[in-house]
């Protein structure tokens, strides 16, 4: 399957949607109408942090994070793609 079927935990509430594998985390949620966290969209800033909490994400570069922030799952949505078939990512645990 190419597709993922997405969780996203934002100020408690959870928000669903599926996505391509080739996709973008933010900007699906963001074509959803998810009020996302964002701001340079280039893996800089970080105010798009978020912990995946189920699944994995890929983000070809790690933008600002170290290998250990990444191995504690969290992960730039602006920057990573979905690698499994469901994804939770929660921004109210980072
Ligand atoms: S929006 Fe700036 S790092 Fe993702």
């Amino acid at each position: 399957m190419d597709t993922t079927k997405v969780t996203l935990i934002l100020d408690g509430e959870h928000h669903n949607f599926n996505m391509k594998k080739d996709e973008v985390i933010l900007d699906i949620a963001l074509s959803n109408g998810i009020d996302a966290p964002h701001s340079c969209q280039g893996g800089v800033c970080m105010t798009c942090l978020g912990k995946v909490t189920n699944g994995k994400t890929q983000m070809d570069d790690p933008g600002m994070l170290s290998d250990e922030e990444i191995d504690e799952g969290l992960t730039l949505t602006c920057i990573s793609k979905p690698r499994s078939e469901e994804i939770t990512i929660d921004y109210d645990d980072v």
